[in-house]
């Protein structure tokens, strides 16, 4: 028991959610560095390139040369076994990408320190704080011209709603960058104009005030890193670990991945403050993530990664105990056992069969069919985790077949396809007839929804984008749906789980709808039911 507790404790798995271009791959690509997963720099960078070339997932990723779904990655460094979860943030950006981040227990939030907090980091923030999850902050490209620090702190208050504690605090930015005072070991890590990887960052040990101090920065930078630490420490919040641990303060820090100044020293601190797997919520309270056997959730569902084998690969978080290969266990929603006999772990595309794995870790197993997102694998006592949520889709689509004659097909591949969560379906009744319209996250799975239902399903397709933007799941109202008061261009649907959903062009037609019938409830995400 003693050998699961401390592999289990020495885990850490976590997730980097940043805005397209902020620089998530040079920075996983660095962290891969250190760990020694990879031995040059530009490797991660050349596989997202070369992608299509190598890989032999759905053939649509090799004729956009992209990556439709997230893969996990995998190191270690200084004694502990790191699983990066990787979440699609370009074109591929979809609700798998809010999904992921289910199994992680921490984020990295990755900022440009030019442009601050984009769209896609507060959507993907939302989601992590919903789950109360530490959030580490990397502000990134500091040797370019970037915004003022205080300014930056006062964004992430102010629009994320979250406190911050710098760990480190630049001095100087853009040419006149001269690197960072480390406010917890009291020293200056100084950058020297780039060093790519090649050497460690020089560090000057001392106190604010000293003259080695005044050697490196000049008088005039020392003095402002002065003013602007004693403001910090008296009117900035404070450090507390709990709330760290809550996801109510993010520790902050400075760096440039590009040149790899500041990424190892940030990681060495993230893995003293971020915690070890974390303890899951479901049916029977609380699971036990050391004394509990193996059990796990399943979070993504891939099609077709092959398409010569046509199979699907479920991936899981491990929650508790451990996983050895050809492990036998209870299916909970499908109320069967199966044996799970050729478990893999990915590192980026690359798949390998292991042996043994741990809670805290991700593996993706050959899937016949039979898994949905949010199904419970579990051995000894029966029990459900907590479901997975369905996050608001931002773009619809009215679907038909070209071919009325195969409407039984198309509702079909429909159907499994929103099983697997590419897409949401949503009901409308029309003139007597039941019309489907599809909601997604990202507007390259209509693609890939077009693609899959003539492939696998031989049903063309015609499909009409709607203008709707807003989605909002109807939690209770005290008028019957069918007499709300609503704007025209407002639309009530259901759901394939039969709840009832509002679908909407404006921010201004929400209000309308909450101010004009009492007691209506909305919300932005579907709860599951468990
Ligand atoms: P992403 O995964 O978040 O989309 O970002 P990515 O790492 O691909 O970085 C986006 C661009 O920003 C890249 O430039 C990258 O080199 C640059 N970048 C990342 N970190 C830093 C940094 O610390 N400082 C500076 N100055 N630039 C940085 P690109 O021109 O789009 O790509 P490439 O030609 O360099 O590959």
């Amino acid at each position: 028991m003693s050998n699961i507790k401390s592999e289990i404790d020495r885990r850490r798995t976590f997730a980097i959610i940043s805005h397209p271009d902020a620089g998530k791959t040079t920075i996983t690509e660095k962290l891969l560095l250190y760990g020694g997963a990879i031995r040059e720099a530009g490797s991660v960078k050349a596989r997202k390139a070369s992608k299509h070339a190598v890989s032999d997932w759905m053939e649509i990723e090799k004729q956009r040369g992209i990556s439709v779904t997230s893969s996990v990655l995998e190191f270690s460094y200084d004694g502990f076994k790191i699983n990066i979860l990787d979440t699609p943030g370009h074109q591929d950006f979809s609700e798998d990408t809010y999904r992921t981040l289910m199994a992680a227990d921490a984020a990295v939030m990755v900022i440009d320190g030019a442009k601050g907090i984009e769209d896609q980091t507060r959507k993907l923030f939302n989601v992590c704080s919903l789950r109360e999850i530490p959030i580490f902050t990397f502000v990134n490209k500091m040797d370019r011209e970037t915004k003022d620090p205080f300014e930056l702190l006062e964004e992430l208050e102010k629009e994320l709603g979250i406190k911050s504690y710098p760990m480190n605090w630049p001095i100087g930015s853009g040419k006149e960058f001269k690197g960072v005072y480390d406010r917890v070991g009291e020293r200056i890590i100084a950058f020297d104009g780039g060093n790519h990887g090649s050497t460690q960052a020089k560090t000057i040990e001392g106190h604010l005030g000293d003259s080695e101090f005044d050697e490196v920065l000049g008088g005039h930078l020392h003095e402002k890193l002065q003013e602007d630490i004693e403001l910090l420490d008296m009117a900035g919040d404070e450090f507390d670990l709990d709330a760290v641990r809550e996801g109510r303060l993010t520790p902050v820090f400075f760096g440039s991945a590009l040149t790899n100044f500041g990424v190892e020293p940030f990681l060495k601190e993230f893995l003293k403050l971020t915690p070890p797997p974390l303890a899951r919520n479901s049916s029977k309270g609380e699971i036990d993530v050391y004394n509990e056997p193996f059990s796990a959730f399943i979070f993504k569902i891939q099609a077709n990664m092959n398409k010569a084998h046509r199979d699907r690969i479920a991936f899981m978080r491990i929650c508790s105990g451990k996983f050895e290969k050809g492990l036998e266990v209870k299916h909970v929603q499908k109320n069967t056992k199966i044996k799970l006999s050729q478990p893999q772990q990915f590192l980026a595309q690359d798949r390998e069969i292991i042996e043994e794995a741990y809670a805290g870790d991700i593996i993706g197993v050959f899937d016949p069919g039979i898994f949905s997102i949010g199904d419970t694998l579990c051995v000894g006592d029966k029990f459900k985790f907590e479901g997975i949520p369905t996050f608001a889709p931002e773009h619809f689509a009215r679907v038909r077949p070209v071919d009325t004659m195969k409407r039984k097909q198309f509702v079909k591949g429909v159907t499994q396809i929103a099983q697997e969560g590419a897409i949401q379906v949503f009901k409308e009744l029309r003139i007597g007839m039941e019309e489907i319209i599809v909601g997604v996250v990202g507007v390259l799975q209509f693609e890939v929804l077009e693609y899959r239902l003539k492939n696998e399903y031989n049903v063309d397709i015609k499909m009409e984008r709607l203008p709707f933007r807003s989605i909002r799941w109807i939690e209770s109202s005290e008028t019957p749906l069918d007499k709300l008061s609503l704007t025209s261009d407002t639309k009530l649907v259901n759901d394939l789980k039969e709840r009832p959903i509002l679908l909407f062009q404006s921010d201004w037609a929400i209000s309308w709808a909450l101010e004009h019938n009492d007691g209506l409830i909305l919300s932005d995400i579907g709860k599951s039911e468990e």
